[in-house]
Protein backbone atom coordinates (compact mmCIF):
# COMPACT_ATOMS: atom_id res chain seq x y z
CA UNK A 1 0.00 0.00 0.00
CA UNK A 2 0.86 3.60 -0.84
CA UNK A 3 -0.08 6.19 1.59
CA UNK A 4 -0.57 9.66 0.34
CA UNK A 5 -2.24 12.49 2.68
CA UNK A 6 -5.98 12.09 1.20
CA UNK A 7 -5.46 9.34 -1.32
CA UNK A 8 -3.74 5.30 -0.92
CA UNK A 9 -2.68 3.26 -3.99
CA UNK A 10 -3.40 -0.17 -3.52
CA UNK A 11 -2.23 -2.89 -5.88
CA UNK A 12 -5.57 -4.52 -7.94
CA UNK A 13 -6.58 -7.65 -6.67
CA UNK A 14 -8.73 -10.55 -7.51
CA UNK A 15 -12.20 -8.51 -5.71
CA UNK A 16 -11.59 -5.21 -7.34
CA UNK A 17 -11.96 -6.62 -11.12
CA UNK A 18 -15.88 -6.84 -10.62
CA UNK A 19 -16.02 -2.89 -10.04
CA UNK A 20 -12.95 -2.81 -12.36
CA UNK A 21 -14.90 -4.19 -15.54
CA UNK A 22 -17.48 -1.70 -14.42
CA UNK A 23 -15.94 1.37 -14.60
CA UNK A 24 -14.14 0.56 -17.81
CA UNK A 25 -17.19 0.09 -19.97
CA UNK A 26 -18.73 2.37 -18.43
CA UNK A 27 -19.28 5.79 -21.23
CA UNK A 28 -20.18 7.66 -18.47
CA UNK A 29 -16.77 7.49 -16.18
CA UNK A 30 -14.36 6.21 -19.26
CA UNK A 31 -15.26 9.78 -20.99
CA UNK A 32 -14.77 10.72 -24.84
CA UNK A 33 -10.63 10.30 -23.92
CA UNK A 34 -10.86 6.96 -22.94
CA UNK A 35 -13.85 5.02 -24.27
CA UNK A 36 -12.99 1.90 -25.57
CA UNK A 37 -13.86 -1.54 -25.95
CA UNK A 38 -16.41 -3.39 -23.92
CA UNK A 39 -15.29 -6.52 -22.14
CA UNK A 40 -16.53 -9.04 -19.84
CA UNK A 41 -15.58 -9.68 -16.39
CA UNK A 42 -13.98 -12.75 -17.60
CA UNK A 43 -12.04 -11.29 -20.15
CA UNK A 44 -10.54 -8.30 -18.21
CA UNK A 45 -9.02 -10.82 -15.52
CA UNK A 46 -7.66 -12.93 -18.55
CA UNK A 47 -5.79 -10.13 -19.89
CA UNK A 48 -4.71 -9.39 -16.87
CA UNK A 49 -3.52 -12.86 -16.84
CA UNK A 50 -0.94 -12.80 -19.37
CA UNK A 51 0.43 -9.36 -18.30
CA UNK A 52 3.84 -9.14 -17.35
CA UNK A 53 5.33 -7.79 -14.25
CA UNK A 54 6.30 -4.53 -15.82
CA UNK A 55 2.50 -3.51 -15.98
CA UNK A 56 1.29 -2.87 -12.71
CA UNK A 57 -2.73 -1.55 -11.42
CA UNK A 58 -3.22 0.33 -8.23
CA UNK A 59 -6.67 0.92 -7.22
CA UNK A 60 -7.02 4.32 -5.88
CA UNK A 61 -8.64 4.99 -2.35
CA UNK A 62 -9.64 7.25 -0.46
CA UNK A 63 -8.36 7.37 3.47
CA UNK A 64 -12.07 5.22 3.92
CA UNK A 65 -10.98 2.64 1.83
CA UNK A 66 -13.52 4.24 -1.01
CA UNK A 67 -12.73 2.81 -4.52
CA UNK A 68 -12.74 6.05 -6.26
CA UNK A 69 -10.53 4.96 -9.40
CA UNK A 70 -7.48 3.64 -10.75
CA UNK A 71 -3.52 3.88 -11.57
CA UNK A 72 -1.61 1.76 -14.23
CA UNK A 73 1.97 1.90 -15.46
CA UNK A 74 3.80 0.36 -17.79
CA UNK A 75 6.95 0.27 -19.99
CA UNK A 76 6.76 2.99 -22.70
CA UNK A 77 4.97 2.41 -25.75
CA UNK A 78 7.58 5.54 -27.19
CA UNK A 79 11.29 6.14 -26.91
CA UNK A 80 13.25 2.49 -26.34
CA UNK A 81 16.85 3.53 -26.24
CA UNK A 82 16.76 4.18 -22.06
CA UNK A 83 13.89 2.48 -20.34
CA UNK A 84 11.06 4.79 -19.37
CA UNK A 85 7.54 4.05 -17.83
CA UNK A 86 4.23 5.64 -18.65
CA UNK A 87 1.81 6.20 -16.56
CA UNK A 88 -2.37 6.27 -16.71
CA UNK A 89 -5.57 6.88 -14.94
CA UNK A 90 -9.15 7.79 -14.52
CA UNK A 91 -11.38 9.00 -11.76
CA UNK A 92 -15.04 8.19 -10.98
CA UNK A 93 -17.04 11.63 -11.79
CA UNK A 94 -18.21 12.33 -8.50
CA UNK A 95 -15.05 12.53 -7.04
CA UNK A 96 -13.01 14.64 -9.65
CA UNK A 97 -11.61 17.84 -8.85
CA UNK A 98 -10.03 17.41 -4.89
CA UNK A 99 -6.74 16.77 -6.69
CA UNK A 100 -7.02 12.97 -5.92
CA UNK A 101 -5.30 12.01 -8.70
CA UNK A 102 -2.55 14.62 -8.69
CA UNK A 103 -1.63 13.16 -4.97
CA UNK A 104 -2.21 9.50 -6.77
CA UNK A 105 0.42 10.56 -10.02
CA UNK A 106 2.90 11.92 -6.80
CA UNK A 107 2.43 8.68 -4.99
CA UNK A 108 3.52 6.57 -8.20
CA UNK A 109 6.40 8.57 -8.92
CA UNK A 110 7.54 8.18 -5.83
CA UNK A 111 7.20 4.19 -5.79
CA UNK A 112 8.55 4.13 -9.84
CA UNK A 113 11.61 6.55 -8.89
CA UNK A 114 12.51 4.57 -6.08
CA UNK A 115 12.56 1.23 -7.06
CA UNK A 116 13.33 1.30 -10.67
CA UNK A 117 16.85 3.40 -12.17
CA UNK A 118 14.60 5.21 -14.24
CA UNK A 119 15.80 8.86 -15.74
CA UNK A 120 12.28 8.94 -17.20
CA UNK A 121 8.43 8.81 -16.67
CA UNK A 122 5.95 9.44 -19.49
CA UNK A 123 2.23 10.42 -19.80
CA UNK A 124 0.04 11.22 -23.12
CA UNK A 125 -3.37 12.48 -22.99
CA UNK A 126 -5.47 13.73 -25.94
CA UNK A 127 -4.18 17.94 -26.28
CA UNK A 128 -8.19 18.62 -25.76
CA UNK A 129 -7.98 16.58 -22.08
CA UNK A 130 -7.71 19.94 -19.74
CA UNK A 131 -8.26 17.67 -16.73
CA UNK A 132 -5.47 15.78 -17.17
CA UNK A 133 -3.29 17.86 -18.84
CA UNK A 134 -3.77 20.09 -15.38
CA UNK A 135 -2.90 16.70 -13.69
CA UNK A 136 0.37 16.04 -15.02
CA UNK A 137 1.44 19.80 -14.84
CA UNK A 138 0.27 20.38 -10.94
CA UNK A 139 3.00 16.53 -10.79
CA UNK A 140 5.92 18.12 -12.22
CA UNK A 141 5.53 17.13 -15.75
CA UNK A 142 6.69 19.07 -18.64
CA UNK A 143 5.09 18.95 -22.11
CA UNK A 144 7.68 18.14 -24.95
CA UNK A 145 5.72 18.26 -28.15
CA UNK A 146 2.85 17.10 -29.84
CA UNK A 147 1.88 13.90 -31.77
CA UNK A 148 -0.76 14.97 -34.41
CA UNK A 149 -3.32 12.46 -34.75
CA UNK A 150 -1.72 9.68 -33.32
CA UNK A 151 -5.22 8.37 -31.00
CA UNK A 152 -8.71 7.55 -32.22
CA UNK A 153 -11.14 8.55 -29.49
CA UNK A 154 -14.81 8.72 -29.72
CA UNK A 155 -15.28 9.06 -33.81
CA UNK A 156 -12.11 10.88 -34.71
CA UNK A 157 -8.78 11.06 -34.96
CA UNK A 158 -7.05 13.71 -32.01
CA UNK A 159 -3.83 15.14 -31.37
CA UNK A 160 -1.92 13.87 -28.28
CA UNK A 161 0.22 15.76 -26.42
CA UNK A 162 3.23 14.15 -24.63
CA UNK A 163 4.58 15.21 -21.00
CA UNK A 164 7.86 13.91 -19.04
CA UNK A 165 9.29 14.18 -15.70
CA UNK A 166 13.29 13.08 -15.08
CA UNK A 167 14.81 11.98 -12.07
CA UNK A 168 16.16 15.79 -11.22
CA UNK A 169 12.43 17.07 -11.71
CA UNK A 170 10.68 14.42 -9.18
CA UNK A 171 10.33 16.53 -6.24
CA UNK A 172 9.40 13.23 -3.59
CA UNK A 173 9.43 10.86 -2.22
CA UNK A 174 6.56 12.59 -0.29
CA UNK A 175 5.32 8.72 0.39
CA UNK A 176 3.57 8.57 4.47
CA UNK A 177 5.52 5.91 5.92
CA UNK A 178 8.66 6.32 4.21
CA UNK A 179 12.15 6.77 5.78
CA UNK A 180 13.21 10.13 4.94
CA UNK A 181 16.16 10.44 7.01
CA UNK A 182 18.16 7.48 5.98
C1 LIG B 1 -8.12 13.22 -15.61
C2 LIG B 1 -8.82 12.97 -14.29
C3 LIG B 1 -8.33 11.66 -13.69
C4 LIG B 1 -8.46 14.12 -13.34
O1 LIG B 1 -9.01 13.84 -12.05
P1 LIG B 1 -9.27 15.00 -10.98
O2 LIG B 1 -9.67 14.39 -9.70
O3 LIG B 1 -10.20 16.03 -11.53
O4 LIG B 1 -7.84 15.61 -10.83
P2 LIG B 1 -7.36 16.76 -9.84
O5 LIG B 1 -8.50 17.22 -8.98
O6 LIG B 1 -6.17 16.24 -9.14
O7 LIG B 1 -6.93 17.97 -10.82
C5 LIG B 1 -7.73 18.35 -11.92
C6 LIG B 1 -7.29 19.73 -12.43
O8 LIG B 1 -7.86 19.96 -13.72
C7 LIG B 1 -8.65 21.15 -13.69
N1 LIG B 1 -9.76 20.95 -14.63
C8 LIG B 1 -10.58 19.90 -14.73
N2 LIG B 1 -11.43 20.09 -15.75
C9 LIG B 1 -11.13 21.29 -16.29
C10 LIG B 1 -11.65 22.06 -17.38
N3 LIG B 1 -12.65 21.61 -18.13
N4 LIG B 1 -11.09 23.26 -17.65
C11 LIG B 1 -10.06 23.73 -16.91
N5 LIG B 1 -9.51 23.04 -15.87
C12 LIG B 1 -10.05 21.85 -15.57
C13 LIG B 1 -9.08 21.26 -12.25
O9 LIG B 1 -9.49 22.58 -11.94
C14 LIG B 1 -7.79 20.85 -11.53
O10 LIG B 1 -6.82 21.86 -11.62
P3 LIG B 1 -6.54 22.91 -10.42
O11 LIG B 1 -6.23 22.08 -9.21
O12 LIG B 1 -5.39 23.71 -10.93
O13 LIG B 1 -7.80 23.68 -10.26
C15 LIG B 1 -10.35 12.90 -14.43
O14 LIG B 1 -10.81 14.09 -15.01
C16 LIG B 1 -10.82 11.71 -15.28
O15 LIG B 1 -10.93 10.61 -14.80
N6 LIG B 1 -11.11 11.95 -16.58
C17 LIG B 1 -11.63 10.90 -17.47
C18 LIG B 1 -10.55 9.87 -17.82
C19 LIG B 1 -9.33 10.51 -18.47
O16 LIG B 1 -9.47 11.37 -19.33
N7 LIG B 1 -8.16 10.07 -18.03
C20 LIG B 1 -6.90 10.56 -18.55
C21 LIG B 1 -6.60 9.92 -19.85
S1 LIG B 1 -5.03 10.52 -20.48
Amino acid sequence: MLRGKIVNLRIIEQDDFDIYTEWINSIEIMGKYLFGTQRSLQETMEQYGTRSREFGTFVIEKKDGTRIGILHFFDSKFGGYAKSKEVGFFLIPEERGNGFCTEAVGLVLDYLFLIHPLERIQAVCATTNIASRRVLEKSGFRQEGTLRRLAFFSGKHMDISIFSIIREEWSGPNLLGFDHKR
